[in-house]
């Protein structure tokens, strides 16, 4: 369980007992595993057998004598959790169908939390063979034509990605397109059914479609373990890739493999073997696309 993350038994009751208000029923909680970044986040099932997904972070509370940074550029001094979860909250009526809606927000006590649909079904397996791995591209195909929702106030893709590229490559990330931008096998939900939906928003961003491609052909490599050339395969499946400029694509994905070489350097865990596998994709792009 990552520090500053709790289980929900450990929440204050004052917000345990405003949910089951809010539900109106009683119910089980079962604290998901791989939160990366949520204060809380748990599934939580009511006797009714529906389930509802309750994610959550803690107020900001500025340290005595500081005062909370109006400044609002990304990630900057007075980003924080929070806004992720406003993000995510903003950008969610514009999501995909397959994606769980929120259902309600309730802020006090402490703490800011968000109810989703709950999804019953289990995270995407990502191997070579993996019947999940078709439903993933048709969840990435149905995001892919979706504009950016106007009136949200999102990050562009050269906001993340800029400060890995030369000053003159900020017009191969141009893009008007609603992103994900973090497909890892984590963010992805199988339904009983079979779908994959994506979920865990809290990266949205605007920018070319192909981006979500290039960035779930990484994850393909780092947590498949698929052959670049394999995961190539599967990006190929996903309309727009093989129209994406090359020279755009190798910049992306070199990119994003400074990044996670960045976050090894600060010791993330996995960040060592994922910017390893990010250099193989990005070399294989980059000899493939001939750039
Ligand atoms: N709507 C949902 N229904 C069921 N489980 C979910 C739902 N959304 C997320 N999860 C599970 O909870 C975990 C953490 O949620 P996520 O939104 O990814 O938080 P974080 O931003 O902390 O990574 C996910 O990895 C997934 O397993
Ligand atoms: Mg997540």
């Amino acid at each position: 369980m990552t520090s500053g993350r709790i289980r929900w038994a450990q929440l204050p009751e004052a917000v345990r007992g405003a949910v089951g208000e809010r539900l109106g029923a009683s119910f089980t909680a079962r604290d998901t595993e791989h939160s990366a970044a949520a204060g809380i986040a748990s599934l939580l099932e009511l006797e009714s057998g529906a389930l509802v997904f309750v994610k959550g972070q803690r107020e900001r509370v500025p340290a005595p004598g500081a005062v909370l940074e109006e400044d609002d550029s990304w990630w900057g001094p007075g980003w924080s959790p929070v806004d992720e979860l406003d993000l995510e909250e903003a950008v969610n009526p514009h999501l995909p169908p397959s994606a769980p809606r929120v259902l309600w927000r309730l802020d006090g006590n402490g703490w800011h939390l968000l109810a989703f649909e709950g999804v019953a079904g289990r995270e995407a397996d990502f191997v070579p063979g993996s019947p999940d791995l078709a439903p993933v591209c048709a969840a990435l195909a149905e995001l892919a034509p979706l504009p950016a929702p106007p009136g949200v106030r999102l990050p562009t893709a050269w906001d993340r990605w800029g400060y890995y590229c030369a000053d003159g490559d900020r017009e191969l990330l141009a893009g008007s397109r609603l992103l994900h931008t973090d497909p890892a096998s984590t963010n992805v939900l199988v339904e009983d059914g079979g779908r994959a939906c994506l979920v865990d928003w809290s990266w949205a961003t605007v920018g070319p479609a192909w981006i979500d491609t290039a960035l779930w052909g990484m994850r393909l490599v780092s947590t498949g373990g698929h052959s670049p050339e394999q995961a190539w395969q599967w990006a190929a499946r996903v309309p727009g890739w093989t129209v994406a400029d090359p020279k755009a694509v190798a910049v992306l994905a070199r990119a994003e493999a400074r990044r996670w070489h960045d976050l090894a350097a600060e010791q993330k865990a996995t960040a060592d073997s994922i910017a390893r596998s990010a250099d193989e994709w990005a070399a294989f792009i980059t000899t493939r696309n001939r750039i």
